[in-house]
């Protein structure tokens, strides 16, 4: 089974998850980057005017610098981000909508300040169309991980 990580990261903290686990799994990374890289201001979510909330409330696509290289290779996508506003970071759907999912298994982890994973997964489903969403988790901290690993081994 082919597998590919794929993460946004804005902050570092899902950076340092996925790495160990494709590390872990033997498998692929690609790192979701926007084209215009968010800065701390950026990201400001206490800011009404910050570009996160501009982004969040016009439903913004936005786009991904580079592309997954083969990606119909792929068998098995874990794909890694961020909670914010309770989701997946507008950045991930843009992502999500550049490829075939067709027949693809798709594991979604995040990390947050504290949120669960709600209803993440039925929010980005329609962008994964032709996947089967095989599970979606918060990764709270090592032994999630480990465990999270283990069960995809
Ligand atoms: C714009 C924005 C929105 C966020 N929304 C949430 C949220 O709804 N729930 C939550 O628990 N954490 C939220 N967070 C916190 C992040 O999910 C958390 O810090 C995460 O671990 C950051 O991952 P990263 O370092 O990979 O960027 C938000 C952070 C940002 C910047």
């Amino acid at each position: 089974m082919k597998t590919l990580v794929a993460f946004f990261s804005a902050e570092g903290t899902t950076a340092k998850a996925a790495k160990a686990l494709a590390k872990k799994l033997g498998a692929d990374l690609f790192e979701i980057v926007p084209e215009v890289p968010y800065t701390q201001a950026d990201i400001n979510w206490k800011n009404p005017l910050a570009r996160c909330n501009k982004e969040k409330i016009g439903k913004k696509d936005v786009p991904v610098a580079g592309k997954v290289e083969d990606f119909a290779a792929y068998d098995r996508v874990l794909l890694g981000f961020p909670i914010w506003y309770y989701g997946a970071p507008n950045v991930v759907n843009t992502f999500c909508k550049a490829y075939d999912w067709t027949g693809k298994q798709l594991f979604l982890f995040a990390t947050s300040g504290g949120s669960g994973i709600g209803k993440t997964a039925q929010k980005l489903a329609p962008y994964t169309e032709g996947a089967v969403i095989k599970d979606a988790r918060v990764l709270t901290g090592l032994e999630d991980l480990k465990a999270f690993a283990q069960e995809l081994a």
